[in-house]
């Protein structure tokens, strides 16, 4: 593990909270809004808080290679390392002014995530991990639930922007699991979804199609806070894959075997 940690670690935190007082200062502003798609929104705040935290990151370690969502994709000197980042995980929420968004920031190393945070700059709330050292929320340890049964359990999801065309297939997953599981939450952030899943909050997620930088914080926060990946089929789990499945580990399996009881589904 590079000796460089605290270097990374105090150079994300910085990052994540001056996009975090950006995002603060901006609520209820979000600026110019565009559209990537039919639902898919982009506000000139999540393109000002991308700048803001490459800036912090180039400055400090300007041989790495930066991947953001809005509108940096830098190769690196080497690419052993590469910042994979989402400045405003929840544009959606940020553009309604629902109190629910994070920051997400990643650091792979030899394409292996090495380190990453997660902060909810409305509720001050700094998820952070590092592969090895477990995961933290605001600097005190956190764990997966200890629920066992997918019935007893509170489960969180999200919805591609495309749902409007695939709508049959992200319904027949949520039936699935709204008749087995003892209730779902949709709250916006798949970064935050993962961070609830570490801590607790939640006791399993799923999502189709999010991107490298909705999911490579989360996920190691995940793993670190004791919860199981895999993709719906029970394969290991790739932040460039297509399917995230996370729980405490408890519920993993019966987790796979809903998703994999939809896997001849003519919608799907
Ligand atoms: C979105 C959020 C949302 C999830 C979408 C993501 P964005 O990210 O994480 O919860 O359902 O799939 O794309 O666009 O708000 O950064
Ligand atoms: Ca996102
Ligand atoms: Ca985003």
């Amino acid at each position: 593990m590079s000796r460089d940690i605290p270097k990374f670690l105090s150079a994300a935190w910085e990052a994540a909270n001056a996009a975090g007082e950006f995002i603060r200062e901006n609520w209820q502003q979000p600026g110019t809004i565009d559209y990537k798609g039919a639902i898919d929104l982009v506000t000139s705040v999540d393109r000002d808080a991308e700048r803001k935290i490459v800036d912090v990151l180039r400055r400090d370690f300007p041989d790495h290679a930066i991947l953001a969502e809005e509108a940096t994709d830098i190769p690196g000197k080497t690419n052993e390392y590469r910042w994979i980042i989402d400045p405003l995980d929840g544009t959606t929420n940020f553009a309604h002014g629902y109190p629910h968004v994070g920051i997400s920031i990643a650091l792979e190393q030899n394409e292996q995530v090495i380190l990453g945070l997660v902060y909810d700059p409305l509720r001050r709330e700094c998820f952070r991990a590092v592969k090895g050292q477990g995961a933290t929320l605001n600097g005190a340890p956190v764990r997966t639930s200890a629920v066992n049964e997918l019935d007893k359990a509170l489960l969180a999801t999200g919805f591609p922007y495309d749902s409007r065309d695939n709508a049959g297939c992200y319904l027949a997953f949520f039936k699935a699991f709204l008749i087995r599981c003892q209730g779902i939450r949709r709250a916006g952030s798949a970064a935050l979804d993962l961070c609830y899943v570490a801590s607790g909050r939640v006791d399993g997620f799923w999502e189709l199609k999010l991107n490298p930088w909705d999911v490579a914080a989360g996920a190691l926060i995940v793993a670190e806070a004791g919860g199981s990946l895999s993709d719906f089929s029970g394969k290991p789990f790739s932040i460039r894959g297509s399917e995230t499945l996370a729980s405490n580990g408890v519920i993993h399996d019966e987790m796979i075997g809903v998703t994999n009881s939809l896997a001849n589904e003519p919608s799907i």
